[in-house]
Formats: structure tokens, C-alpha cells, sequence
């Protein structure tokens, strides 16, 4: 890592730098390019959506958030001081050792006596459905140690099961991002939705690169009834950055 913006142990740090590392190696391989290129013009002439065979490529694939994005991802949960994030889409769980890092400083901030628990008050809900890859992010977040691996709960399996149940048993969520597969963006913002607190951030991937895959997503932030205050930030791809602002319930 070679900005100050992060705030955790030099073996935290390490880990990231390799995992990131490791992600964008696969991400330039020739394999990855040509999948992304015959995904484009699929779509684009045969409106082929995700399919099977797509999730099979995928298996072992990191497809993580970029390093910078991450970095503001970071400052976004602490500066918001989040403590209750939800994460859609966590592969190996790269960007899920950012949001645990904020999740629990920000309750150690928010701390005034007592010891803090994590999971009580502060916890990152991640959501995986293959199971190889919740594996391997459960072997980084326990590498990654003590700062990390407590503040998280894994749903192992379909979020569109999963979540609202988990949100459901949630005081309020503050920061949700969507880095997951587009056609399951709206339908993890919706499951957090009712939980969302008013000035909650929504962070999305990709949304200039993918937009006609976002299509519904955007139909449903852009209508006012909804709550929602977006702009589409200049990051590689596009990184929405959503505002939770409903009338009446400030
Ligand atoms: C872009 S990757 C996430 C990368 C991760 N945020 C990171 O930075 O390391 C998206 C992940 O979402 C998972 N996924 C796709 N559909 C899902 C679903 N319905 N429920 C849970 N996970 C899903 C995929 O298996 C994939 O690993």
C-alpha cells in the first residue's frame, strides 16, 4: 500500500498488498480480458445476461475492488463512523478486510468504557454464495487476525436468502457496497432498504462500465419516491456513491 489513508498493522497492510496484487495479476491475464470482451458484445447484441457457465469462469477468479476504491471505501465507513456495513459480492474477501477495519475502529471510537464485542453493535455482514471462495475469505480474514476476522459475519449462500433475514435481526445498517454481479445490485439494496438509516452511503461498482447491467438499479435510485441522492464518481468503470436521504425521516 503506498498511501497513509489506511489505518491498520503492518501485517494488515502486507496481506492487502498481496492479495491485491495477486487479483490484479489475474485481472490483465488474457484469459480474463478476453471473457470481459465477449461478455461486452454478448450483451450488447445477443442481451445475454449472466449465466452458469459465466459463475463456473468465475470460481477462482479474486475480481477484487480495486486498491484505491478500497481506500475510499475505508474513509467513507470511518468518516460516516458506519458500524453496522453490508457487503454484497465478497469473493475472497479482500474489501471485506477494509470495511472490518472501519466497522471496528469505528466502534472502538464510539467506545467510552467497557470492552467492545464485536458483532455487538459492530459487525460487517458479507454475503458469498461459492463456497470455495468463502473458504479462501475466511483464510485471509483469520490471517489478517484480531483487527479483522471478529467484526465479520458471513452469509454463505444466495444473499437474496440470506440478507434479509440477517438485516432483519440488524438495528440499522449505515453503509452497504455493491460489488457484486449487476443483476443482483437492486435486489441487495432492497433487502437492506428498510434497515438503511437516513444519510446512509451506498457504494456501487462498475456503474459506468456496466450501466446497461444496472439498468434497473438506476430506474430505481433516479425515482425521487425511493429516497435516494446519486452521482456516478470518475474511478476506472465508474463508482456510484449513493446518498440514503427519504422525506420525513430525518
Ligand atoms: C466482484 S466479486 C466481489 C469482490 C469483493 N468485493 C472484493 O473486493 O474482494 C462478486 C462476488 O459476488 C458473488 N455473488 C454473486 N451472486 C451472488 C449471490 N446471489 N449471493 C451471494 N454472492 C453472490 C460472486 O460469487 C463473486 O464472488
Amino acid at each position: 500500500m503506498s498511501s497513509n489513508s489506511i489505518v491498520a498493522s503492518p501485517r494488515v497492510l502486507g496481506l492487502l498488498k498481496g492479495l491485491h496484487a495477486a487479483s490484479l495479476a489475474q485481472e490483465s491475464s488474457f484469459s480474463l480480458v478476453v471473457f470481459w470482451l465477449f461478455k461486452v458484445i454478448r450483451y450488447r447484441f445477443a442481451k445475454e445476461k449472466w449465466s452458469s457457465r459465466d459463475d463456473d469462469f468465475m470460481r477462482d477468479k479474486f475480481i477484487a475492488l480495486e486498491p484505491d476504491k478500497c481506500e475510499l471505501v475505508y474513509l467513507l465507513a470511518r468518516t460516516t463512523g458506519a458500524l453496522n456495513i453490508v457487503e454484497a459480492g465478497t469473493s475472497f474477501g479482500v474489501s471485506t478486510i477494509y470495511l472490518a477495519l472501519a466497522a471496528g475502529q469505528n466502534a472502538a471510537a464510539k467506545a467510552t468504557s467497557g470492552p467492545i464485542i464485536p458483532g455487538q453493535g459492530a459487525k460487517v455482514i458479507a454475503t458469498e454464495n461459492e463456497p470455495e471462495k468463502a473458504k479462501r475469505a475466511k483464510q485471509h480474514w483469520k490471517e489478517a487476525g484480531e483487527e479483522v476476522e471478529p467484526w465479520i459475519t458471513l452469509l454463505e449462500g444466495d444473499l437474496r436468502e440470506l440478507l434479509p433475514l440477517e438485516v432483519n435481526k440488524t438495528s440499522q445498517i449505515d453503509f452497504l457496497l455493491l460489488d457484486i454481479w449487476t443483476p443482483m445490485a437492486l435486489p441487495a439494496l432492497q433487502a437492506v432498504q428498510p434497515k438503511l438509516r437516513h444519510g446512509a452511503l451506498i457504494v456501487a461498482d462498475n456503474t459506468a462500465k456496466s450501466r446497461a447491467g444496472y439498468k434497473d438499479f438506476f430506474d430505481y435510485v433516479c425515482n425521487p419516491s425511493n429516497g435516494f441522492k446519486t452521482l456516478t464518481t470518475p474511478f476506472k468503470g465508474g463508482l456510484e456513491v449513493c446518498v440514503y436521504l427519504p422525506e420525513n425521516t430525518a
